[in-house]
């Protein structure tokens, strides 16, 4: 039988990567992060495409990108983001990536260069695959489709954590611009905006654990 293909879209901070990791090892299926994809080309500009006034010099990063190999390698049960063979995985969740991240995935050249490995990735089924346009664009024939939301303050909040766990000191107000000013970019874009899919079940996990959210998209998946 083929393992299914689920498609988890949804705000910044609504725990998509680490439930669809959860659900993924449940059910036996590969688990891709695509924000990680376009955090790693987010890194690459900061390291080689910045203009003077620290913006990223989006025309240098475009005639780069035939230069970026991204590949996830297996550590332990932990997927690693390697770019150009370097693991980047720490780097990419540094706030000067999340700065910059929604400038950088706005570009339709950006969005072509990965459109094609996601297909890709998912032609013989068993994945799930977590962004903004799982459901509408990379994969609109997804088995299931989830889009997750939170409040703010609680995504904040989950934010907030996830950096002091991995040693990045950040201010919490700064953190809620940057997931504010973030959804606006990635709702408002022209291409491949975040939206939910129409045909998609929308969780709001504000008052939901993460255990609660797993639960909750396994019975729908159970269920059909
Ligand atoms: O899931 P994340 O917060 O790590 O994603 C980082 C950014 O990447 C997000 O602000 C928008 C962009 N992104 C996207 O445009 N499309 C995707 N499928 C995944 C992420």
């Amino acid at each position: 039988m083929k393992k299914p293909v689920i498609a988890i879209d949804g705000y910044s901070s609504t725990g998509k990567s680490s439930i669809s990791k959860v659900i993924a090892d449940k059910l036996g299926l590969i688990h891709l992060d695509t924000g990680a994809l376009y955090r790693g080309i987010t890194w690459f500009a900061i390291q080689n495409c910045m203009n003077e006034d620290s913006s990223i010099d989006l025309q240098k990063l475009f005639s780069y990108l035939d230069q970026i190999e991204l590949e996830f390698r297996n550590s332990g049960n932990e997927l690693i983001l390697y770019l150009n063979h370097i693991d980047i995985s720490k780097q990419i969740r540094t706030t000067e990536v999340s700065d910059n991240v929604s400038i950088v995935a706005k570009q339709k050249e950006v969005r072509d260069f990965l459109l094609q490995s996601q297909r890709s990735l998912a032609e013989k089924g068993g994945i799930i695959m977590d962004g903004r346009d799982i459901g509408t664009v990379v994969l609109p024939n997804a088995d299931y489709k989830f889009f997750l939301t939170a409040s703010i303050d609680e995504r904040t909040n989950r934010r907030y954590f996830e950096l002091a766990g991995m040693g990045i000191q950040a201010d919490r107000e700064q953190v809620k611009q940057n997931l504010t000013d973030r959804d606006k970019i990635d709702s408002e874009r022209e291409i491949a905006p975040l939206r939910q899919a129409e045909d998609a079940i929308v969780i709001d996990n504000t008052e939901l654990t993460k255990e609660e959210t797993i639960d909750l998209i396994l019975s729908h998946i159970q269920k059909i």
